[in-house]
């Protein structure tokens, strides 16, 4: 079969034989991958995300169930499934050990090859209206939306939410947000972006690069009294810009590392606004399933921005590189 690996923080292309699995594993036909800005922190061993050499990345995967240990209970062949990132965060509140052994990081193995061998735990059954590859985009960016809009939100109908770009993680908290009742403000370097947020039911835009303030903007549409909440996904010192658009005793959701893990931030500000800043890890399977059932209802579809073949792996690397994309980027095999 064929997969990638990162050898010398590069992606490479090499072949293996289908891995056998053991009796509480399940073997799964990858079928479609989105890409996370994840797999370019732990392709090119940023930080915390550097993995062991050969590392097989990608946290995203949809496929078949072809084989099943003589152990696994939820699955049978042919389910269609999706993996999951933290297969140790089932339930309840998160902690240090709930985040061991996620996919595709440092601890272990991810789903960048046409076969791959997931504990029971690791996967998790979609809905089938959605398609192969609309299902990949689930496991990550839009679980974090979901986390950040609905479990961890205090938000109510006509209440106003702040979302930062237009990539995947931005997207599905529009979609969200708008399920929600919520008046939805994003912003992005793009103008066209924009009109097609604006098309995705988004209420206000501003495009953060050619308006002259955009924090400024906010605060015009909020009376100068500031949002409820914003979805901060590039952190660092953008946390202050997001302090300043936050109303008092509203919730800056800290989701992305963009700008890097630390920053200078207005800790003035948070105390004269008596802001929350609130940290957000993707999410448990819990919430996957809670998610699940709101996809299932509504129907709702992923944006997935361009597809590409699997043996075109690192050209969709490069391509998510550009941050060009608006939503989810796809590989289908
Ligand atoms: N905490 C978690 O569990 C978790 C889960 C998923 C993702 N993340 C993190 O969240 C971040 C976003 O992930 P993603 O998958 O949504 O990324 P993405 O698809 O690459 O989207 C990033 C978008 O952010 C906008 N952006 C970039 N720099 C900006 C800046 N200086 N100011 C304002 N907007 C800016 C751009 O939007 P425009 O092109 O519209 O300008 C860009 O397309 C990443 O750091 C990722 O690692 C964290």
């Amino acid at each position: 079969m064929k997969l990638f690996k990162i050898s010398n923080g590069k992606l490479q292309a090499t072949t293996t034989e289908i891995p056998e699995i053991k009796p509480n594993e399940v073997l799964v036909k990858i079928k479609a991958i989105s890409l996370n800005y994840r797999d370019i922190l732990v392709t090119e061993g940023s930080g915390k995300w550097k993995p062991t050499e050969n590392r097989i990345p990608g946290s995203d995967a949809a496929g078949k169930v072809i084989k099943i240990g003589n152990k696994v209970t939820n699955f049978k062949e042919g389910d269609n499934v999706t993996s999951l990132i933290l297969p140790n965060w089932e339930t309840g509140k998160l902690n240090t050990d709930k985040l061991k052994d996620s996919l595709g990081g440092s601890d272990r193995d991810g789903i960048m090859a046409e076969y791959v061998v997931f504990p029971e735990n690791a996967l998790h059954k979609f809905p089938n209206y959605l398609s192969f590859e609309e299902a990949a985009t689930l496991p990550v960016a839009a679980l974090t939306a979901w986390n950040a809009v609905v479990e961890q939100s205090n938000l109510k109908l006509g209440d106003t939410i702040l979302l930062i770009g237009t990539g995947g993680v931005s997207l599905f908290a529009l979609q969200f947000a708008k399920l929600a009742g919520y008046r939805v403000i994003i912003t992005s370097s793009s103008d066209e972006k924009l009109q097609k947020a604006t098309a995705l039911g988004a209420h206000h835009t501003i495009n953060y690069k050619t308006t002259e303030n955009w924090i400024k903007e906010v605060l015009k549409l909020t009376n100068n009294k500031g949002v409820d909440q914003v979805i901060d996904v590039v952190g660092g010192s953008h946390i202050s810009q997001s302090l300043q658009c936050v109303k008092s005793e509203g919730t800056v959701s800290m989701v992305g590392v963009i700008d890097g893990t630390s920053g200078v931030i207005d800790t003035g500000t948070i105390m004269m606004k008596a802001a929350r800043i609130q940290g957000i890890e993707t999410g448990s399977t819990e919430m996957y399933n809670n998610m699940l059932r709101a996809f299932q209802l509504h129907e709702i579809h992923p944006v997935i921005d361009k597809t590409f073949a699997f043996d075109d792996t690192l050209d969709a690397f490069a391509y998510l590189k550009k941050a060009q994309h608006m939503g989810k980027i796809s590989i289908v095999l």
